[in-house]
């Protein structure tokens, strides 16, 4: 097993990097931590989870809607108000579809397309969340991911405020076989939501990844992966000579270079269900 120490970052591949930076900040309140040529990375301020934008151009592949992520709010009022807010500026973002709320897996959620064709929901888990025994189910992850609410200021007049980022979406084609790569090699939990989705986090956070039983779905490039962190360089170089050696046996489907700089290092590989996952020292 890789001993994984977090699931500290997620990249979504985007067409025109301004374009996707602009919803990302100015929508969904994320905040730039650093940039380089044809890349940005991001921070929500309430939660931990990294946000990596990488510019592939306008060829970059479309993304399929079940390929999303997704910020959180308190309210199902603040949900109305978003979808409000996005149709009254889905030309001055260049958004793609923006669908009406609906109820669907607990929550009450808005979804909308960003200009880079990838799919973002709003959700909101309050009803879900009244019933104790309820909330505690899968985790915990619908429970609130952040310590403390960010105020109106934080994010004034659009009538809703991003209280966090909390999950993004995989595709499996066997859940069991995904569930025991996931639980048994990178040292995720795993919760069952339903004969067809499994929930994956890691143990120290609430930060969860959706991964939904689909055949014949499209395989991305590595600017669409997961990485989690292992504790050192070396814990790097082990777990890469493990997956050369045993690889095929343990599920990775390809493995990719292993990539070193002085101090830290990282490589990219995929699961049994062609996911891109890529562990690495550098948080
Ligand atoms: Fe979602």
């Amino acid at each position: 097993m890789v001993n994984t120490t977090g699931l500290a970052a997620t990249h979504m591949e985007c067409r025109d990097l301004p374009e996707s930076l602009a919803v990302m900040t100015e929508l969904l309140l994320f905040e730039k931590l650093s940039e380089k040529p044809g890349e940005v990375t991001l921070k929500h301020p309430n939660t931990h989870w990294l946000l990596v934008l990488h510019g592939a151009g306008p060829d970059a592949p479309a993304k399929p809607m079940h390929n999303h992520w997704g910020v959180r709010v308190v309210s199902p009022q603040e949900v109305d108000r978003a979808y409000d807010y996005l149709v009254a500026h889905k030309a001055q973002y260049k958004l793609g579809a923006i669908g009406k709320p609906t109820w669907s897996h607990g929550s009450y959620s808005c979804y909308f397309v960003e200009p880079g064709t990838n799919g973002w929901e709003i959700e909101c888990y309050e009803a879900f969340n009244r019933k104790q025994a309820t909330a505690e189910r899968f985790g915990a992850v619908k429970t609130a991911h952040w310590d403390q609410l960010l105020p109106e200021e934080r994010f004034p007049g659009r009538g809703y405020v991003p209280q966090g980022f909390t999950h993004g979406t995989l595709v499996s084609t066997d859940l069991e076989v995904s569930k025991e790569f996931y639980t048994k090699v990178l040292n995720l939990d795993v919760h069952r939501f339903s004969d067809n989705v499994i929930y994956i986090k890691h143990p120290n956070t609430k930060t969860f990844v959706v991964c939904a039983l689909r055949q014949n779905a499209p395989v991305f490039s590595p600017n669409f992966r997961n990485t989690l962190t292992v504790a050192s360089k070396d814990a790097v170089q082990d777990a890469y000579r493990e997956f050369t050696e045993a690889g095929k046996t343990l599920g990775v489907s390809e493995l990719f270079e292993l990539k070193e700089t002085g101090i830290s290092a990282s490589f990219c590989f995929r699961d049994p269900g062609t996911n891109c996952w890529e562990i690495s020292s550098a948080n």
